[in-house]
Formats: structure tokens, sequence, C-alpha cells
């Protein structure tokens, strides 16, 4: 085990900050980052991995991009947090405002979990109803009433729920399948005068990539207006990765809330939720839901994220992020193909993931073969020996980012299909 594995594993659960960084799922050992620029990171070794996680997302525009750096340097001469309203707060605010015009206003937090958290706290304190709907395999970070049935981490390590969530929390949490007008038709005419909210990422990307139908997703908006529930629509993911509106352009349609993450951070903690005036003036200081953060709009995060989405300005570079996605599809595809596996590759723009079973990618967790994480173990020792790095479990996404140029998506490609040619030989 490398020394510094082991320095981690005595002063850290499991070595690591985040579970799934402990790669428990895929098996071998996690490399300790010492530096990632563009579309690469280098371990302390000095090996170098092309990257397709992305730090888990935020990196659309690869890591350390020379705007983003020269922003927050400057922001931090400037002090590293006031516990007051800054200039480049409001900034951040109108450029995300921009991009989500039906919402009228937004609070910044400092990740995606608290986001959500407060998300749902506010769907609650508005319709003065305590249930929540989720769907089966999305996950929304790691709040009590959301851990449940809930995206990769948990799948993998195979935890339906957490140890520690209240089980009278819990049961207020009503987990439905993906894809299934029918089931949500039932569910709410057995309780929809009780249910606050219904949550859902538009697009589900972490118990694979679970596209939904438009159709389906309308059905959310009429069932939960009808109902008097919020629609929640946590696009941490999503959002500002697939359109500059996230799925909430795509799809136009217009949720009550919609929640971010990742990217509206350039990488630094920033989370965000938004919402019409209506429900945000439920929020204090001007309404009964509380929410605050110490460090929320801290300004070096704000500048982060205000450089980030300068550079996804302009629409064309989303334009670029599908094509760079479609490149890297074709050549991961043929590879699999040529070696005859059953696999389709999944892609959503710039978010690709492995589907290891035969037919087409799965739009529920139900369809979902896990028997193909057993393989993906044996393929991502053999990726990371190639020096790819994806993520260590068979059921989270691959990001590409506009740092990805033609020569790393010929090197991934390059890298799966060594990794591809090694774990079938190995059997
Ligand atoms: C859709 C979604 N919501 C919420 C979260 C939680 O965000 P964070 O990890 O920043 O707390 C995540 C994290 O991956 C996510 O994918």
């Amino acid at each position: 085990m490398h020394p510094l594995l082991e320095r981690a594993k005595k002063v850290m659960p499991g070595g690591v900050s985040s579970p799934v960084r402990a790669f428990l799922a895929v098996g071998g050992e996690p490399p300790i980052v010492a530096k990632a620029r563009g579309a690469e990171v280098t371990d302390v070794d000095g090996k170098v991995y092309t990257d397709l996680v992305g730090s888990w997302g935020p990196m659309i525009l690869g890591h350390s991009h020379p705007a983003v750096v020269e922003a927050i340097t400057r922001a931090a001469q400037e002090g590293l947090s006031f516990g007051a309203t800054c200039e480049r707060e409001v900034m951040l605010a109108e450029a995300v405002l921009c991009r989500f015009p039906w919402a009228e206003k937004v609070r910044f937090v400092s990740t995606g979990t608290e986001a959500v958290m407060s998300a749902v706290r506010l769907a609650r304190g508005a319709t003065g109803r305590s249930r929540i709907v989720k769907f089966e395999a999305c996950y929304h970070g790691h709040a009590d009433s959301l851990l449940v049935k809930g995206g990769s981490g948990l799948a993998t390590l195979g935890i339906p729920s957490s140890a520690g969530v209240p089980p009278a929390l819990a049961e207020l949490t009503e987990v439905l399948p993906l894809d299934d007008e029918r089931a949500a038709d039932e569910l709410f005419a057995a309780k929809g005068k009780e249910i606050a909210c219904v949550i859902i990422e538009p697009l589900p990307a972490n118990s694979g990539l679970l596209v939904q139908r438009q159709e389906f997703l309308e059905h959310l908006r009429k069932l939960t207006r009808a109902h008097g529930a919020l629609l929640i629509f946590d696009e941490v993911i999503s959002g500002l990765r697939v359109a500059m509106g996230g799925m909430t352009e795509l799809t136009k349609i217009e949720p009550d809330i919609v929640t971010l993450g990742k990217i509206v951070g350039g990488g630094m903690p920033v989370g965000a939720y938004l919402a019409k005036d209506t429900l945000m003036t439920q929020v204090a200081p001007l309404g009964p839901v509380y929410q605050a953060g110490t460090l929320s709009g801290n300004p070096v995060a704000m500048a982060a994220g205000l450089a980030t989405l300068k550079l996804l300005e302009d629409r064309k570079v989303y334009a670029e992020l599908d094509q760079k996605g479609a490149t890297l599809q074709k050549g991961f595809q043929s590879a699999l193909d040529r070696h005859g596996l059953p696999a389709t590759v999944a892609r959503v723009g710039s978010i690709l993931w492995l589907s290891l079973q035969k037919g087409p990618a799965p739009r529920a967790w139900h369809q979902v073969e896990t028997a193909g994480a057993k393989l993906y173990g044996k393929l991502h020792r053999n990726l990371m020996r190639e020096g790819l790095w994806m993520a260590p479990s068979a059921f989270e996404v691959a990001f590409v980012s506009l740092a990805h140029a033609p020569e790393h998506l010929e090197r991934a490609t390059a890298a799966f299909e060594r990794a591809l040619a090694a774990t079938v030989k190995e059997g």
C-alpha cells in the first residue's frame, strides 16, 4: 500500500473524505492525487491519467483553468470570507438567474447536499406538508430525508439507506420507480394531500445514466400541480452541464425549485437553490423557513463560479461538449463491440455511462443488471493501469470537459481498448 494511503487510513475513515473515493466497489488502490490540470490528473508518484471523473462533475472547463485560477487568486487577495454580502455574490446570482429566467431569486449555500436539504425544507415550509417523494436510484446528497434508496454510493456498497437516519423521518420519504406514471398516480391518489414535493434528478446520473422520457417529466409537473405539491428539479449534475439552463431548458418544464451545485462553484464549494419570489420570500430573513451558512456566498468560491459561468456563456461550448462526448462514445462503443461485449455507451452531451448489459440503456433502476459491476471492477483496475481515470463504480457516469482535446479523447479510447482487451483475456 502506498505510504500516504496508509497514513490517510490511520487518520480518516477509509482514508477518504467521501466514500466512493476508497475504490471499495472496484477493488484496487486509489491513487493519491498531487495535481490536476486540463484533462489530466497526476498522482503523487508522477503517474499521469486522462481524467473522465472531473471531480464528479464540476470541472467542465477542465482542471485549473487559468481564468478561474486568476479569478480566485484576485478574490483571495481581497479577503477569504466576509460573512456579509459581496459584489461577486450579486454577480453570480445574476448570472445564475439569467440561465433560469423563470426563477426570480437564488440562495447560495456551500454544497449540493445543503441546496437540496434547504429546497426540501422550503417545500415543506411553504406547503405546510411533511411527506416528500423521491425516485429510486436518484441521489440528492446525504441529508437525512433523502438517504433512502439513493444512488451509486449506496448501491455499490449495498446500503439501502443509512444508519443514523431516524425511521420516523425516513417514513416521510416516499420512493417511486423512475419511468412509471402509474406508480406516481397511485401514490398521489392515496396521499396527495400530504405531499410537500416531488424531487427528481431530471437527468438521473447517479445510478448509471437513466434518461427519462419527456412525457414522464411532464406528467410529474401536472401531477404535482394538480395536488398542490411542489416539483424540485435537482440539477446539481445536469444544471450548466447539459445546457446553460440544464434540463429545465432542454425539457422546457418549469419546476418550482431548482437546485444546483458542482459547476456553479467551478470547483469550489458552492450550492444554490432558486425559485420564484412567491417561494423565496418564505426563506429567512423574509419568511419563516430558516436556512443560513457562515461560508455561504464566500467571495473566493463566488469568483470561481463567476469565471466558470463566464466561459460557458457562449452556447457554442455546449455543442463542443456534445461533439467531444460523441467522439468518446463512438470510440468506447466500437471497442466494446469489437470485443463482443453486450454493452451500450449511454450519453447525454458530455455525460457518458457504460451500461454493461444487453439491449438499450435502462430508464429505471429495476432494469439495471447489477452483475455488470463485477466486470466493471476488473475493467477499472486495467483502466487505471492504462492511465485512464474513470469513476470507481459501475454506476457512476463519466464527464468530458472542454479541456479534452482530440488527443486526450484518442488517448482515452486507446487506453479503454487496451484495458478492455486485458479484461477479456483475464476472463
Ligand atoms: C444530483 C445530486 N444532488 C445532490 C448532490 C450532493 O451534492 P454534494 O456532494 O455537493 O453535497 C449530488 C452529488 O453528487 C448529486 O449528484
